[in-house]
């Protein structure tokens, strides 16, 4: 197990990457008043795990997925932490995947104006990305993450132990992030490439999951609210992927990351922003777990929702974080016309 310390101005933060990991719990929540936020599927597979390691602690159980992370789901939690009567020392435990953890980690941000939070991410892409950092959020009104906050949680719990359960699918989505981090940070991407056979073998993904986890907290102890523009490179492929998720729905987050970091990098070339061979080392990597580009009805549509993304910063215009070289990024401004456009060539040529 590793110890990645995230110190930022707000509040320091642990992460305990790998094997063991949960076995942490008994000491970092000995004592507290503890509250447990999940989602049915997750309390119906861990059931046990949780009235083992939470001391009896009363749980809120959601219901699963995207289309839950909104603002009934977070006054539920909010309405369940007052009839528990929890107080400003009490601890929130988020225990689930992305969706768990950004709606808990704001529910513990709201409450008595912010109350101890913990993050126990039980998917991939949890543990490598949305359980790190303090970005907290719900959806509303068709926008995605348009109302949260930044709040670190004192402890996040990484341990590959709950991979276990979680469906190839899922995998994959969190793979869409490690091959995010991979085309941000060039010591990752050889990894990445060494082993492209072994994406779904559970010692190369704890392996890698601490090296995006140590990566990410170096880059939000230096912006932790975005505010001088480094964390923005977080959001590669994120541009398109949120656009594409909030409009078909059908997918999940990870997945349209993927499908979005995959267009992005044929604008990227469009744009000559990224060298040819470059984008297509990357695609190579991404064909690694997207095995198919699927057929995208109405994509202008699609790609026009990207104008709601929190990167733009004037009107008609889009803004996309794109790969340049090995370990760098850039940021490319494009007037909604030239980005849906685009969009609509790439796509129709993939399909
Ligand atoms: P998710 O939370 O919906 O989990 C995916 C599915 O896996 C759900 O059905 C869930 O019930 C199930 N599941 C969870 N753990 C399981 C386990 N151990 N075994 C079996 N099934 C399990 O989705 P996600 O991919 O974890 O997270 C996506 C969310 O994360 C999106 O809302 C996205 O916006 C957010 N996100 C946030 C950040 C951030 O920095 N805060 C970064 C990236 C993504
Ligand atoms: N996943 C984007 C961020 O944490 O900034």
């Amino acid at each position: 197990m590793q110890t990645i310390a995230l110190n930022t101005k707000s509040r320091p933060s642990t992460v305990l990457c790998g094997a063991g990991a949960a076995k942490q719990l008994d000491t970092i929540l000995d004592g507290k008043d503890v509250f447990v936020v999940t989602d049915e599927n997750v309390y119906g597979l861990y059931k046990d795990f949780i009235a083992e390691n939470f001391g009896g602690a009363p749980v809120c159980v959601l219901p699963a997925g995207e289309r839950h992370k909104n603002r009934h789901s977070l006054f539920t939690i909010l309405d369940k932490m007052l009839q528990a009567r929890l107080r400003r020392n009490s601890t929130l435990v988020a225990f689930g995947g992305g969706v768990v953890g950004d709606m808990g980690g704001l529910a513990a941000s709201l409450y008595m104006r912010g109350i101890h939070a913990v993050q126990v991410p039980t998917t991939l892409l949890a543990q490598v990305d949305s359980s790190v950092g303090g970005k907290t959020a719900i959806d509303h009104r068709g926008v995605k993450n348009v109302i949260g906050t930044f709040y670190q949680p004192e402890y996040v719990v990484c341990d590959p132990l709950f991979l276990r359960t979680l469906p190839q699918r899922e995998l994959k989505c969190g793979l869409g992030e490690i091959i995010k981090t991979g085309a941000l940070d060039a010591k990752i991407l050889d990894k990445l490439e060494r082993n492209a056979e072994r994406f779904f073998d559970f010692s190369f993904l704890e392996e890698i999951t601490a090296d995006c986890v140590r990566f990410k907290a170096g880059v939000v102890e230096k912006d932790e609210c975005e505010r001088s523009g480094l964390r923005k490179c977080l959001n590669m492929g994120h541009t398109t992927g949120h656009a594409l998720e909030l409009f078909y729905k059908r997918r999940s987050h990870g997945e349209y990351v993927l499908i979005g970091m995959l267009l992005e990098s044929y604008i990227a070339e469009k744009f000559d922003i990224c060298a040819h061979d470059y984008a297509e080392e990357l695609r190579a990597l991404i064909g690694k777990v997207l095995k198919r580009v699927p057929r995208f009805e109405n994509i202008a549509e699609a790609a026009g929702l990207a104008l709601y993304d929190k990167k733009n910063q004037g009107e008609n215009e889009v803004s996309l974080i794109l790969p340049a070289k090995r370990g760098e990024f850039a940021e490319l401004r494009l007037t909604d016309e030239d980005y849906i456009g685009s969009v609509e060539e790439i796509a129709g040529g993939l399909a």
